[in-house]
C-alpha cells in the first residue's frame, strides 16, 4: 500500500505559484501600461485583500513595472492607497523580485508592464536567440519571459506602426519560448469606425498570421488617456454611460484573462 501523504506533502508551500500575466510589445505607445494597470485593477477588485481598510494587509494581485523609468509608479502613486485594489512593485530592472513574488503565498496574480524593447540594446545581435541583447534591461525582460503564464500583445487598428513590432514581438520573443499569448486589440476608435471595417481588418491581420486575439477589443476613450493624470483606474470611473462602456472593456478583458490562466 502506498504511504498516506500528509497534507503538507500534498500541498507543500513551495508548490504555490502566482500566475503571471505580462504585456509585451516592442513598440511604445500601443497600450501596455494602460492595459496592465486596468486589468490589474479589475483582477484586484475580484481578489480583495483580507482587510481592505488596512493598507499593510497584502493584496492578492500585484501590478509590477520592470522598466528602468518606473512609469507604473507614477500612475499608481496618484491613486489614493485606500482606492488601489492591488499592490504594486517597480523593480527598475532589479532581478529576483518578481520570482520572489511568484512564490509568495499571499499573491495570486501578477500583472507585469514591460518597456518597449526596440531601444534596450542598440548593439543587439538580431540573429541571436532573441533580439534583446545584453544589459540589465534585457536580463529583466528575460526573467519575466521565463515566468510568464500568459503574454498579451497590444495592437492598435489603423496604426500600422504598431503592427510589424507586434509581429516581431510574437515571432522573436514569444513563439520561440512557447509562451501562450493573445493579441489585445487596443485603442480602437469605435466612434469613427461605425461599420467595424478597421476592427475587422485588424482581426483579419491576426487570423492571417495565426495569432489568437482577445474577444473584446478595448475601445478608445478619452477617460483612459486622462486616467493616469487623475489617479484613476477603471474601477473608480463614474457610473455614467460612457464611463461604464469604457470600464466594460476591461471587465471583459480581465474575465477572458482568468479563463486562460
Ligand atoms: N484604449 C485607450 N483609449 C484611449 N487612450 C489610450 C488607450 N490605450 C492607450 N491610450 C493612450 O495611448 C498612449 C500610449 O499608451 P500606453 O502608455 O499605455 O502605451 P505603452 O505601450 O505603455 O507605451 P510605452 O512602451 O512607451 O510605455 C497613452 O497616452 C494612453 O493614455
Ligand atoms: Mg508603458
Amino acid at each position: 500500500m502506498p504511504p498516506v501523504q500528509s497534507p503538507e506533502t500534498e500541498h507543500p508551500e513551495t508548490e504555490h505559484r502566482a500566475k503571471v500575466i505580462t504585456f509585451f510589445q516592442q513598440k511604445g505607445g500601443a497600450g501596455k501600461s494602460t492595459d496592465a494597470v486596468n486589468v490589474a485593477a479589475v483582477l484586484g477588485e475580484n481578489n480583495p485583500s483580507a482587510d481592505p481598510d488596512d493598507p499593510d494587509c497584502p493584496c492578492p494581485v500585484v501590478a509590477a513595472g520592470i522598466d528602468l523609468q518606473g512609469s507604473l509608479e507614477k500612475w499608481a502613486r496618484k491613486v489614493p492607497a485606500k482606492r488601489l485594489p492591488f499592490d504594486y512593485v517597480v523593480t527598475r530592472g532589479r532581478l529576483g523580485e518578481i520570482p520572489d513574488l511568484v512564490r509568495d503565498p499571499s499573491v495570486r496574480r501578477i500583472v507585469v508592464d514591460t518597456p518597449g524593447f526596440a531601444d534596450i540594446d542598440p548593439e543587439a545581435d538580431l540573429d541571436a536567440i532573441d533580439p534583446l541583447g545584453k544589459g540589465p534591461a534585457a536580463e529583466a525582460m528575460r526573467e519575466i519571459l521565463d515566468l510568464t503564464d500568459l503574454a498579451l500583445v497590444p495592437i492598435v487598428p489603423v496604426e500600422t506602426l504598431t503592427h510589424d513590432p507586434a509581429e516581431y514581438t510574437v515571432e522573436r520573443l514569444l513563439r520561440p519560448r512557447g509562451i501562450k499569448f493573445r493579441m489585445v486589440i487596443n485603442n480602437w476608435d469605435s466612434g469613427t469606425d461605425r461599420t467595424k471595417a478597421d476592427l475587422k481588418d485588424m482581426q483579419e491581420w491576426c487570423n492571417k498570421r495565426g495569432y489568437p486575439y482577445m474577444p473584446q477589443a478595448v475601445r478608445r476613450y478619452k477617460l483612459h488617456a486622462k486616467a493616469p493624470e487623475q489617479g484613476l483606474t477603471v474601477i473608480q470611473y463614474p457610473e455614467s454611460g460612457t464611463a461604464l462602456r469604457a470600464r466594460e472593456d476591461f471587465y471583459k478583458l480581465a474575465l477572458a484573462v482568468e479563463g486562460l490562466i
